[in-house]
């Protein structure tokens, strides 16, 4: 059953918890950058809450690639005891809803192409992957630029949201 959350926007008193979901979510390689990401001014950061309890957490940012504002869903990340029960579909869901308001044209994500779980997710959310032919006919030669603004790594996919 889907836990009850309240998504709002993440405070200073939140990063101890978010460090712990990070600890708990992601390889060595990766807690580095997830803690830098969510404690830097780029960007803001997302939080689930349930019964007074941080749960999740996405971080999201916005770029410019020639001249149009855009999007990313950058890092998301829920307590083990705490998943499958909504908590990241409905942080995925404010996120896009909070980018969109904000005047992004689409929404982007990457994910690695093992990762399941968040493939899912993003899936249900109305993301769909999107090659590199079409980020081509959307960006141009600016795609590398794109790539770097989402920290595109090449064992991800990258999906949209438009
Ligand atoms: C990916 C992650 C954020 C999903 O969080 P979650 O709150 O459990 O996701 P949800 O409950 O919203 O899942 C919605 C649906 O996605 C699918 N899904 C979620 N986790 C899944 C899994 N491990 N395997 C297969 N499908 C999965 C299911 O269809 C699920 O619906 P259901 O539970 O009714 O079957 C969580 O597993 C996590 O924190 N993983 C580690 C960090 C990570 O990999 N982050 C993504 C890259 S930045």
């Amino acid at each position: 059953m889907n836990l009850e959350v309240t998504v709002r926007q993440a405070t200073p008193s939140d990063i101890p918890k978010l460090k712990e979901i990070i600890d708990l979510s992601f390889p060595r390689f990766f807690r580095f950058f997830a803690s830098h990401s969510v404690n830097s001014e780029e960007g803001k950061v997302l939080v689930s809450e349930s019964q007074g309890a941080v749960v999740g957490f996405a971080k999201l940012i916005e770029f410019k690639v020639g001249g149009c504002k855009y999007g990313c869903v950058l890092w998301l990340a829920v307590h083990h005891k705490h998943r499958r029960k909504g908590v990241a579909s409905a942080l995925v869901k404010a996120g896009t809803e909070n980018l969109k308001q904000d005047s992004s044209e689409a929404v982007f994500a990457s994910v690695n192409r093992r990762n399941v779980a968040s493939l899912r997710v993003l899936g249900l959310q109305g993301f769909k992957r999107i090659g590199l032919l079409d980020l081509w006919r959307l960006f141009s030669w600016r795609v590398f630029e794109f790539y770097g603004d989402i920290w595109y790594s090449p064992t991800e996919v990258v999906l949209t949201h438009d």
